[in-house]
């Protein structure tokens, strides 16, 4: 129903609670006809939020959840700046560029006389994508074109643990075939012998992932630089290689500054990285470093004439906000090596000591790895009679949001549960965490089993392949539960992927 009252004289007399408005439910279809007062609103909204999950305790996320208030001032100081007008916030543009600056040198990017690394703020690691996609598809195509060969099937190789938002977004909407290098049972990133025997003279880039989405392991992007650069002598070709270091970026050097992964490698020619990530600012903020200005074809920044003032501009929109870039550089200079090294260790830390309290229940196998993002991924030793996906809804009880997944194409029966360390969770969190997690498996103990051992979904038709399925799963058919999972999958049209997560 829509609020109608206008301000009354008698509303200040009114407890917040029982002025008229909040004694209507609030407006979801149409804007109301009338104002009404700021406070009112603010406490509508603010109640109605409350309901959200708390961030803090969303261990889904990579996200940052919390900076120093000091960073708060300088990012409310300035969320009234449109970044793009550069002429009007100059000092601002000038903060961006020495991110960069900073961001390509602990990237490694070599400095000279003829190399000079290129790169720009984006709005996450999504868009920071979709730009280095770009910059590849189109490279490609201008060789390609010059040699009068074909140039209408680029494909991008990449493993089936990428994540499916931004790289089958990117493929999609880019019109670039995404050619995935299958899992396996305990191996859950991209194979570099598998994904180089891929690459064939239509692939644009090979993408590694430093730090995967599913359980944080790294890539090994050394190796797959030294067999592309064979592959490469022997074909002709010149593959390069994109690193998605979303997460690693910020923690690789810092963590593993001898593990080569970046612009040391000569393949790599381009980086993304979430500066809201590891990079410990808040949402809103991603990073693209190109090699050298000639991996990035001019012909893709536009200069804009703005009010009069030429402004070069290489992002997917145009206005944003300023915010994230300040606060980047807060945190770049606030904290520096020392600082981000602290941090990094300390969640490694805490991470061990969720790994260790998990291990001693003695009821998950855990899928991560010590180097790599800090996080925990564990599914369960024995999920006959319980699943994660309960486990999952039971921590949400005690607070905490911790998601479970199944992983992708040919790993897809093992379902897992993630635990994304951040600075934020501190090691009294972890501690708690593991009680809270014993708890709830004590609890299920006690629980009859809920994994349903007997399913009749008699005919259904599957929209997807028109394919008539009929499902009639007996107990002595099943071995698993898995198994029960794996069977309702079929029924569900396209769904390739399960992990959605960030
Ligand atoms: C490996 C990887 N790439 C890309 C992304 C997307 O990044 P963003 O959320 O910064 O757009 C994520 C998000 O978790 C990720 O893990």
């Amino acid at each position: 129903m829509v609020l109608s009252h206008a301000a009354s004289d008698t509303d200040a007399s009114h407890s917040t609670f029982a002025s008229p408005y909040v004694r209507t439910s609030l407006p979801r279809f149409k804007m109301p006809g009338n104002s009404i007062p700021n406070e009112a609103a603010y406490q509508i909204m603010h109640d109605e939020l409350m309901l959200d999950g708390n961030s803090r305790l969303n261990l889904a996320s990579f996200l940052t959840t919390w900076m120093e208030p000091e960073c708060d001032k300088l990012i409310m100081a300035s969320i009234n700046k449109n970044y793009v007008e550069k002429h009007a916030y100059p000092i601002t543009t000038e903060l961006q560029n020495r991110c960069v600056n900073m961001i390509a040198n602990l990237f490694n990017a070599p400095l000279g006389e003829t190399e000079t690394a290129v790169g720009v703020g984006t709005v996450g690691s999504s868009e920071a994508i979709m730009l280095a996609g770009l910059a590849f598809k189109r490279k490609w195509q201008n060789k390609r074109k010059e040699k009068g060969k074909p140039f209408d099937k680029p494909n991008i190789v990449t493993g089936a643990n990428v994540h499916e938002v931004c790289w089958e977004k990117f493929a999609r909407y880019f019109e670039v075939e995404l050619k995935e290098v299958k899992l396996s049972e305990g191996y859950y990133v991209m194979d570099p012998e598998k994904a180089v025997e891929m690459v064939d003279e239509n692939t644009i880039c090979v993408a590694a992932i430093l730090g995967s989405t599913l359980n944080g392991e790294f890539e090994d992007v050394k190796l797959l630089n030294d067999l592309l650069v064979l592959k490469n002598k022997e074909t002709g070709w010149d593959t390069p290689i994109h690193v998605d270091a979303a997460s690693g970026g910020f923690i690789a050097p810092f963590l593993y500054p001898e593990l080569e992964w970046d612009f040391r490698l000569p393949l790599v020619k381009s980086i993304n990285v979430s500066g809201h990530k590891y990079g410990l600012v808040y949402e809103g903020i991603g990073w693209v470093v190109w090699r050298t200005k000639e991996d990035l074809p001019e012909e893709l920044i536009f200069h804009v004439n703005y009010l009069g003032v030429d402004q070069p501009t290489f992002t997917l929109n145009f206005s944003k906000g300023s915010s994230q870039v300040i606060a980047q550089y807060y945190q770049l200079i606030r904290l520096g090596h020392e600082g981000y090294r602290n941090v990094m260790e300390n969640c490694r830390e805490n991470m061990i000591v969720l790994r260790e309290g998990l291990e001693k229940t003695e009821k998950f196998n855990i899928i991560s790895k010590d180097e790599g993002v800090p996080l925990v991924a564990f599914s369960l030793k024995d999920s006959s009679s319980h699943t994660e996906f309960e486990i999952s809804d039971m921590l949400r009880r005690y607070g905490w949001i911790v998601p479970a997944y199944t992983m992708p194409p040919n790993a897809q029966h093992i379902t897992v549960l993630r635990v994304v360390i951040r600075e934020d969770f501190s090691r009294t969190l972890a501690e708690r965490l593991v009680i809270d997690i014993e708890k709830v498996m004590r609890e299920l103990d006690e629980l009859p089993s809920r994994v349903v051992h007997k399913i009749s979904l008699g005919e259904e038709k599957s929209e997807a392949n028109g394919d008539k399925l009929r499902v009639t799963v007996k107990k002595s058919d099943m071995e698993t539960p898995r198994e029960i999972i794996n069977d309702w999958k079929k029924l569900v049209p396209d769904r390739k992927k399960t992990n959605g997560i960030c």
